[in-house]
Parts: C-alpha cells; sequence; structure tokens
C-alpha cells in the first residue's frame, strides 16, 4: 500500500484548522515499530471535534485524526506483536499528538496495543472504542474505590452517548441496578431500558443550587459535567463515588466541599488518553465479560469513511446516541 485514505487536519493561511478526506504517501506516517492495516475508526466527542477543525484535540499539524483504531498488524519491529494480530488501540495520543486511526494505515508504538478479545470482532472493538474503554475504566474506577452492587444504584449520566450506553449495558451485565440521566427520556426511554437500565430521569432534575440533596446513589458515572455533575454528587450516599470523565455538558462544577467533607464522597478522576498498559489490558478484559455484543450492536451504527465528517455532526449538536464506527474500506 503506497498511498492510503487519511482525514489530515492542516492549518490554513488564517490559521484555523480544516479537516479534509487525502490520500496520503505511507512516508507522512511517523517512524513508529506497529504498522497497522486499520479496518475499523470510531467517533468519539473529540473525533467530531477535530474533524470539524475546532481546537482542544489537535496538537500538531498535519495531522491524521481519529483517536481509535482497530485493524491487522502488516509489520513490527516490536517482538510482542506480529503480522495477523488484530489488535485494538484507544487514546494513547493517537489523533492528537500522535497520527490517527481515521486512516486506512497506521504506524503506532507497541506499549499500548490491546488484542482484540474473543468475544468481540474488530468491528465491535471499534465500536467499544474510546467511548466504551473510558465507560470499562470509569467502573474500574468505581470498584477500585469499593463501590459494589449491594451499596444501591449507580448513576449514569450523558445516558445516550457513547460512553452512557456502554456503561449502561455493563452495569447492568455485572448486577448493578441503572439509574440512566439524559436529556432525551421520551426518545431514548426504551433503548435505555432494553441495555439494562432500571429507572430513566431527565437529567434537567439533577440540577440543584444545594450542594448536598436526598441520598440516592452509591455510584455515579459522569460524562456531562457542569451542573450534572455538582447534583450527581448531592444525591450521592455516604461514602460513594463518582467517575468523572467527561465535559458533554460543561467543564465548570458548581458545587461546594459539602459533599466531600459531610458525606466523605469521593470524585474520582478518569483519563483514557495516558491509560497505563496494564490497567488497559483490564479494561478490555471487563468488556469482554460485561457488555454483551448484541448491547453494542443495539446502539451501533457504521458510517464510510467519506462520511465521517457528517456523521460527527450529531455529536457536536449533542444529539449524538450510542456508537458509530467508521469503516475504512469499501
Ligand atoms: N476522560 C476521558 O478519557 C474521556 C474519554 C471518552 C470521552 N470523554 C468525554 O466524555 C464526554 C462524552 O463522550 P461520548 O463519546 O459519550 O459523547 P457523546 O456520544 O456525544 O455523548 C454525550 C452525551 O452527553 C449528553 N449531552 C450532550 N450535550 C449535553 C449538554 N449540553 N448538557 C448535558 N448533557 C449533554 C447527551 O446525552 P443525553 O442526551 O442522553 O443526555 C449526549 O449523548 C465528552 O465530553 C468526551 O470528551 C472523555
Amino acid at each position: 500500500m503506497s498511498t492510503f485514505p487519511a482525514w489530515i487536519a492542516r492549518k490554513d493561511e488564517d490559521n484555523r484548522i480544516r479537516t479534509t478526506l487525502e490520500e496520503a504517501e505511507t512516508s507522512f506516517l511517523d517512524d513508529l515499530d506497529v504498522t497497522v492495516q486499520v479496518h475499523y475508526s470510531s467517533i468519539n466527542y473529540k473525533d467530531a471535534l477535530a474533524l470539524h477543525g475546532k481546537p482542544g484535540v489537535i496538537r500538531r499539524t498535519p495531522l491524521i485524526v481519529g483517536i481509535d483504531l482497530a485493524g491487522e498488524v502488516i509489520a513490527s519491529r516490536d517482538k510482542r506483536w506480529h503480522p495477523g494480530d488484530l489488535v485494538t488501540l484507544d487514546g494513547a495520543g493517537l489523533g492528537e499528538e500522535l497520527h490517527g486511526g481515521l486512516a486506512g494505515l497506521a504506524r503506532v508504538g507497541g506499549d499500548d496495543l490491546v488484542v482484540i478479545p474473543d468475544a468481540f470482532t474488530p468491528a465491535q472493538s471499534a465500536a467499544i472504542g474510546t467511548a466504551g474503554f473510558t465507560a470499562a475504566l470509569s467502573i474500574l474506577a468505581l470498584e477500585r474505590q469499593g463501590v459494589n452492587p449491594n451499596d444501591g444504584p449507580v448513576l449514569v449520566t450523558g445516558a445516550g452517548g457513547g460512553v452512557g450506553t456502554v456503561a449502561i449495558a455493563m452495569l447492568a451485565q455485572a448486577g448493578y441496578e441503572v439509574i440512566a440521566a439524559t436529556g432525551r427520556p421520551d426518545a431514548l426511554c426504551e433503548r435505555l431500558t432494553e441495555l439494562g437500565a432500571t429507572s430513566i430521569i431527565n437529567r434537567g432534575e439533577l440540577n440543584t443550587d444545594r450542594p448536598l440533596a436526598r441520598q440516592q446513589w452509591a455510584g455515579v458515572v459522569d460524562s456531562v459535567g457542569g451542573p450534572t455533575l455538582a447534583g450527581a454528587l448531592a444525591g450521592l450516599h455516604n461514602n460513594g463515588a463518582a467517575a468523572a470523565c467527561g465535559l458533554a455538558g460543561g467543564s465548570d462544577l458548581p458545587t461546594t466541599v459539602l459533599p466531600f467533607i459531610l458525606r466523605g464522597v469521593n470524585l474520582l478522576g478518569v483519563d483514557s488518553v495516558r491509560t497505563k498498559p496494564g490497567l488497559r489490558r483490564d479494561a478490555w478484559e471487563r468488556l469482554a465479560r460485561d457488555l454483551n455484543p448484541e448491547h453494542l450492536d443495539s446502539v451501533t451504527r457504521t458510517v464510510l469513511l467519506k462520511d465521517a465528517a457528517d456523521a460527527a455532526k450529531d455529536l457536536l449538536d449533542g444529539h449524538g446516541t450510542g456508537r458509530t464506527v467508521v469503516q475504512i474500506s469499501e
């Protein structure tokens, strides 16, 4: 393969980022150890930003965008990886400071690659992608803090999105009672219930000026931030924990120290990009254990590489639902 298709972000003469689908030479890639023929990528919120030239994701130009990839190793200087290995990679700088996965070919370091578990096809591993991987990391973070199914329900915010849908399905499979908070309760009630949510609340119900409210849940997976996270913290049980992984609703956190000092609640940060290799493998093992591929398929749509930017618009508008897989070859 001397050339390959790739969504490439470049700066224009006004210093604005423009991302377009191009045919790239293999020499465009960095000199890293493992070459992967990419079969699938996905669209996360960060990819939507990068595909539409929005700031906050792209740290160098020109850059192939795409924070996830799933595909087959075709060459390797790293003894741990061999041609034919089916691998997936989420974050680790892809599509931010390293050339990413919205392309036919990628060259990456060997440390953060993960073998696609037998439970999933390469397309399903891309459907999981950073969003699903982050849902798994969030659940592991809550459990490391001591949360378990006997403690009470877990609240999932941004329930209709990529992180939210995978978190609901995994938590329910692991025996948790799941409360889903969404801005679209009518439209998504049936789908979220099928994934395993036991009750659905309108995310507006979480908005409160009070830092402490009725204690309703033992854990929180929050991909929204802002007043939603503040309200989620206010409703935590004594010694409960919230895993904060996103800012779909804002990066502020309008609360006080009261939930922390009067109820001992714990706010846990989740960063999927710089996750260490051992924890990456743990998260994928957990996904293989608790994510029913049929549930994943029920919230996944597939688009072609050429349609990735159009498909990303829904996420930017806050209307994304579930996961979007990008199929590289037609
Ligand atoms: N920390 C990490 O490593 C990491 C990894 C992955 C993702 N993230 C972040 O997590 C967030 C979610 O990612 P995602 O892939 O799940 O995105 P997504 O598919 O676009 O889902 C986000 C969901 O948040 C809700 N939402 C959207 N706009 C909102 C608003 N203005 N106020 C309140 N809720 C809103 C919507 O759910 P409802 O309509 O159901 O309310 C939407 O479906 C993003 O901020 C992303 O950058 C972080």
